[in-house]
């Protein structure tokens, strides 16, 4: 299964190259050299990262164009015609978010979709994500691979393990896009993560994004040197009381991760951030701060998920949110940003076993599937999950972007 489309090449102007899918024109940036008009590329979060050959990109297109047309059609009768122009009121996000009636929620989650299918069409992002360690030298309120979880079984990939696994997901289950994430494990030296990521970039063609916490400027500069071109970083709530309350650590001050995710950003790399929505104490005004503080950073990615709690935790007698106020975020988010990628993460999946349904009909355009190792993966236990194997969850997936009218694929920014 392949999860992009190739692209043809209408126009090269030096770094930046401007692509036709079935018509539609995206712009990336080519980082490869070498490639000129009439070529055929694959393009992930808007950088070009793979030449395929003419002959095996036309019979990619061909067997697509078909299926492309159908599903656009369903997309378009699910989303287009649903609400007529009835726009949102700017004045009116938070009252979106407070409200408690399904019928508001509805109209709020199909302004959104139509918004969603205007701006950005049926495309759909899939991810994938690999948790490297589940060492961290924080130990947050909320997360149960916090240090002091000591009931927790610790586990760490090898340099050669990661890249297996990157190679695999990319090269056999056909991801293009991949998430190193990990809690903050200080073992892996800043080199390493380099060489975790120009190795990978040897053996496969693919976007990486890490995701492994406040490490310094100069590690990001690194592994942005390396190749990585993503990087995940929430700023996990914008109120600085409730931050200060949970988000416990060595580097864990608000303004050395806030400064974090802006130098990232200034030094190239497609910013992904968000928060958590229902952490006991946040209120409906701090969700909406939320969502417009990732608009203020101009984060390519929006990555808001519950409250889950972990039962080795301080935070284990509380509650979740209820999933609507999650697809409301989901909501307001594409209301503010028409052009953002926003995750369905899988902790709505967790809460909702129709989660990844309910956001993509919300305005959401993207999510991630776990392709860990899976004897590590019920060990990477930041809240309680349910594991599915990586196959089956595929397949499952696939079901459901078909059934929505979404192509799994990335057409660039
Ligand atoms: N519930 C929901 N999200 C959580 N995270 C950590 N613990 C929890 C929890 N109990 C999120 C944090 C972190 C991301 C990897 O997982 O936002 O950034």
């Amino acid at each position: 299964m392949c999860y992009s489309i190739p692209g043809r090449v209408v126009k090269v102007e030096n770094k930046q190259i401007v692509l036709d899918y079935f018509g539609e024109k995206k712009v990336a940036i080519n980082e490869l050299g070498n490639i000129r008009e009439g070529d055929y590329v694959f393009a992930q979060g808007g950088f070009v990262i793979e030449k395929v050959n003419a002959i095996e990109a036309e019979e990619i297109l061909a067997g697509w164009k078909e299926r492309f047309a159908e599903l656009k059609a369903i997309d378009r009768k699910l989303s287009w015609s649903i609400v007529d122009g009835a726009d949102f009121q700017v004045d009116s996000l938070s009252t979106y978010l407070s409200t408690d009636s399904e019928s508001e929620l509805k109209h709020i989650c199909d302004i959104a979709n139509r918004i969603r299918y205007k701006h950005l069409g049926n495309s759909c992002c899939v991810h994938g994500i690999i948790e490297f360690s589940n060492y961290c030298r924080n130990n947050c309120y909320y997360c149960g691979i916090r240090c002091d979880n000591m009931t927790l079984k610790r586990y760490r990939m090898s340099i050669s393990e990661i890249v297996a696994c990157a190679e695999y997901a990319v090269n056999n289950l056909g991801f293009r896009a991949l998430v190193l994430q990990s809690g903050e494990d200080m073992y892996y030296t800043d080199d390493m993560l380099a060489e975790i990521i120009s190795r990978i970039r040897d053996v496969c063609n693919t976007l990486i994004i890490v995701s492994v916490g406040s490490r310094s400027e100069e590690c990001y500069k690194e592994m942005y040197g390396a190749g990585a071109r993503g990087a995940l970083i929430r700023f996990e709530t914008s109120n600085l009381e409730l931050y200060k309350k949970y988000h416990i650590g060595p580097k864990a001050d608000w303004n050395h991760r806030f400064g974090l995710i802006k130098s990232a950003k200034d030094m190239g790399y497609l910013v992904a951030t968000g928060s958590i929505i229902g952490l006991p104490g946040q209120t409906i005004t701090d969700v909406l701060n939320d969502i417009l503080l990732t608009k203020e950073l101009g984060a390519e990615m929006y990555s808001f998920g519950p409250f889950i709690p972990h039962p080795n935790t301080p935070l284990a007698g509380n509650t979740s949110p209820n999933i609507n106020l999650v697809l409301k975020t989901i909501a307001v988010s594409r209301m503010v940003s028409p052009n953002a990628k926003i995750l369905v993460t899988t902790a709505l999946e967790t809460l909702d076993p129709e989660g990844l349904r309910k956001g993509l009909m919300a305005g959401a355009n993207s999510f991630m599937i776990n392709v860990t190792p899976e004897k590590y993966r019920r060990l990477y236990d930041i809240y309680p999950r349910a594991h599915k194997n990586i196959e089956a969850k595929i397949k499952d997936t696939i079901e459901i972007l078909q059934s929505l009218g979404r192509a799994p694929s990335d057409f660039g920014i």
